[in-house]
């Protein structure tokens, strides 16, 4: 179902307001927020052709929400923020570089909004003191890439399912604070704007320094999974492209895909020392 913009459970705002508050040049010009969806991703894959970059799908619930590696994406009614956003050509930049660039952004509007550090593992993941809190979610159309971006908002730990429990985490449950999803979801674009631009005009350098600073696994070993494979190594950092830098025994390898299972230091602690 289609509605005006609105939030249901933080007091409500319309579209004209939520505009008028939005400080981009064309990311979330045009948005639409819906009640319930299957997937964002999948709504939005239809306006590929009809609609122009910068256009939002964001939705209060989503009946089969995705995540990488083919998992699904938990989100229950205003629990959560879920969009998705469309860009278009110019992509001058490896596409890799884009889900980077979307959890630095998405990493530096969130600690902007909420004065606490965020962190990041690559390549998708968002972290609050160590758990995930958000992922990003890179789908190639051509001519069109389509950016997905989940967030524990308002999640209690028994919300989740029993499966992640452990894993995963959520604003509420690590601060306490009940935050509007209208609030983040505009810092998110504004930062998601100057970072894309950023990343035209500079590349990786655009985000390298933020995305280091951030990252738990960076100079730690670790044990990633790919596919059936599973290798050990130390984690150098992402390279110029986005794929993942791991010195293993047999020299150093470049990662494209994979899950990061396990890192030897508590990164976070790292972080919230510094
Ligand atoms: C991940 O960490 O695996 C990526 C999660 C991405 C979830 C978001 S929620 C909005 C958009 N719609 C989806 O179905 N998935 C993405």
């Amino acid at each position: 179902m289609k509605s005006s913009l609105r939030d249901t459970k933080e007091g409500s705002e319309n579209s004209s307001s939520f505009a008028r508050r939005l400080a981009t040049k064309w990311l979330g010009r045009k948005i639409v927020f819906f009640r319930e969806l299957p997937s964002t991703q999948d709504e939005i894959k239809r306006h590929i052709f009809s609609e122009e970059r910068g256009l939002v799908i964001w939705a209060d619930r989503q009946t089969r929400g995705r995540g990488r590696l083919q998992r699904r994406w938990y989100s229950p009614r205003g629990a959560g923020l879920y969009f998705s956003l469309l860009l278009k050509e110019p992509l001058k930049r490896p596409l890799a570089l884009y889900s980077l660039a979307t959890a630095v952004a998405t990493a530096r509007a969130l600690e902007e909004v909420l004065k606490i550090p965020f962190q990041l593992k690559w390549p998708n993941d968002i972290l609050l003191r160590g758990r995930k809190v958000g992922g990003v979610l890179l789908e190639a159309i051509p001519p069109a890439l389509i950016v997905g971006v989940g967030l524990n908002v308002s999640f209690k730990r028994e919300d989740f399912p029993p499966e992640i429990r452990d894993k995963a985490t959520s604003i509420y449950e690590e601060t306490g604070l009940i935050v509007s999803r209208a609030r983040l979801l505009r810092a998110i674009l504004a930062e998601l704007e100057k970072t894309y631009e950023a990343l035209l005009t500079q590349g990786f350098q655009a985000i390298e320094a933020d995305w280091r600073a951030r990252d738990v696994t960076v100079e730690s070993r670790v044990v990633l999974r790919r596919g059936e494979h599973v290798f050990t190594g130390y984690a150098l950092g992402p390279a110029p492209d986005g794929t993942l830098l791991l010195k293993t025994a047999d020299g150093i390898i470049r990662v494209h895909s994979g899950e990061i299972l396990m890192w030897a230091v508590s990164g976070w602690e790292k972080h919230r020392a510094a």
